[in-house]
């Protein structure tokens, strides 16, 4: 590690190799911070460490380790961690359903442990990733931070419900010494232009823009459009698609944020704001890349509520952060890094 490095704040960043994680751990170096990643790689692969180094152009620290095992994690706290970004998380909705247990243990009590393990190093900045699963089928929208947590529909949900109110208690209980931000995404999308990092989904993907790239490249069969009979103007379901370069730059407001508010507990949405259909985004596929998508009409998936989309302006106002990459831009970025997935195999 250079001099230079050496002098930047650490922060450690778990679930680093994941989708979300690799991309906020460039654009933390790109802001002048110091990314400790902790990751396992239960979800992912060391290539994605490889690619966050390629795109930087130096190493980055790694700790190949179970982010709640206090043994393992000691040596990242051999030097002054100056806050953490937690992503490492279980997040499949539907294997969820199946394993409850492994959504408590790994969610829930992986949050209780290394909170313990931050504050009992003195860390002093949290950032957390919770979801928009926490509104269910909101009554109001844009849906805003203010908007009512309803009973979560599936383990997964409940357990960044409980996390969110776990960072509560640890933030009242450290008196003013833990800022946290609660930060509520919506659904991310896309990858690094470079392509060089980006979704890794082990398996068949669960989520609409891997599947839809997937299909393109023919390596699945035609997507099935999960009903075209709600209560929407195309009768397909309506979600918040952002960037995921977008929403790595909102951790960085986010520490930043925290750094302005020392001791602080505050909760934002991240999304665009905006609403897409399922045959908006096909279609919008086919203008980014001039690409058909081979799908077809389906019946409903259990669980999926008709529309949501966020009210991002306590983001735009507190955080200065705002989405800055159309919907074509994220799925020309989709279908760049599927192209180089595609290559590799
Ligand atoms: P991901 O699976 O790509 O990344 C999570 C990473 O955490 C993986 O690399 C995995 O190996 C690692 N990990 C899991 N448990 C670990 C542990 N105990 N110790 C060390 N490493 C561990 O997921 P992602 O899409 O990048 O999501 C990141 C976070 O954002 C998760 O908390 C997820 O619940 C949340 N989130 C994701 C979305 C989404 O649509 N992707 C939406 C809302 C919230
Ligand atoms: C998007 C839309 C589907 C696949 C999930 C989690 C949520 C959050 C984000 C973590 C829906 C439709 C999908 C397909 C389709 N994650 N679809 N055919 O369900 O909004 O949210 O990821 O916190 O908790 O539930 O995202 O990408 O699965 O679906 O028609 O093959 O695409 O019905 O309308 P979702 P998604």
């Amino acid at each position: 590690m250079t001099d230079r490095s050496q002098k930047r704040r650490r922060i450690v960043v778990t679930g680093g190799a994941g989708f979300i994680g690799s991309h906020t751990a460039v654009a933390l170096v790109e802001a002048g911070y110091e990314p400790v990643l902790v990751d396992d790689l239960r979800n992912s692969r060391e290539e994605a460490v490889a690619g966050i180094r390629r795109i930087v152009g130096r190493e980055i620290e790694w700790h190949c380790v179970d982010c709640g095992d206090a043994a393992a994690m000691a040596p990242v706290f051999n030097q002054p961690v100056h806050g953490a970004i937690h992503f490492a998380a279980d997040k499949a909705v539907g294997e969820s359903v199946e394993q409850p247990e492994k959504y408590v243990d790994n969610n829930i009590g992986g949050t209780a442990r290394l909170t313990a393990l931050l504050r009992q190093h003195g860390v002093r900045h949290l950032v957390f990733s919770s979801s928009c699963t926490v509104y269910g089928e909101a009554e109001f929208l844009p849906v805003s931070e203010s908007a009512p947590i309803l009973p979560a529909a599936s383990p997964y949900g409940f357990t960044k419900q409980a996390c969110e109110t776990l960072l509560h208690h640890a933030h009242q209980a450290a008196d003013g010494d833990f800022g946290v931000a609660l930060l509520r995404y919506f659904n991310p999308i896309g990858a690094h232009p470079s392509a060089e990092i980006g979704e890794l989904p082990l398996g068949p993907p669960a989520n609409l823009v891997p599947f839809l790239t997937q299909a393109v490249a023919g390596l699945r069969g035609p997507l099935t459009v999960f009903g075209d009979d709600y209560p929407t103007p195309d009768g397909t379901c309506i979600r918040d698609y952002l960037h995921v370069c977008d929403l790595a730059a909102a951790h960085v407001s986010a520490l930043r944020w925290l750094e302005r508010n020392e001791g602080r507990l505050e909760t934002f949405n991240l999304g665009t704001g905006r609403g897409a259909s399922v045959k908006e985004v096909i279609a919008a596929f086919t203008a980014a890349t001039g690409l058909d998508v081979p799908h077809r009409m389906g019946p409903r998936r259990s669980g999926d509520v008709t529309a949501i989309y966020a009210d991002p302006t306590k983001a735009a106002r507190e955080l200065e952060w705002v989405t800055k990459r159309s919907l074509e831009t994220c799925l020309e970025d989709a279908w760049r890094w599927q192209q180089r997935l595609g290559q590799k195999e």
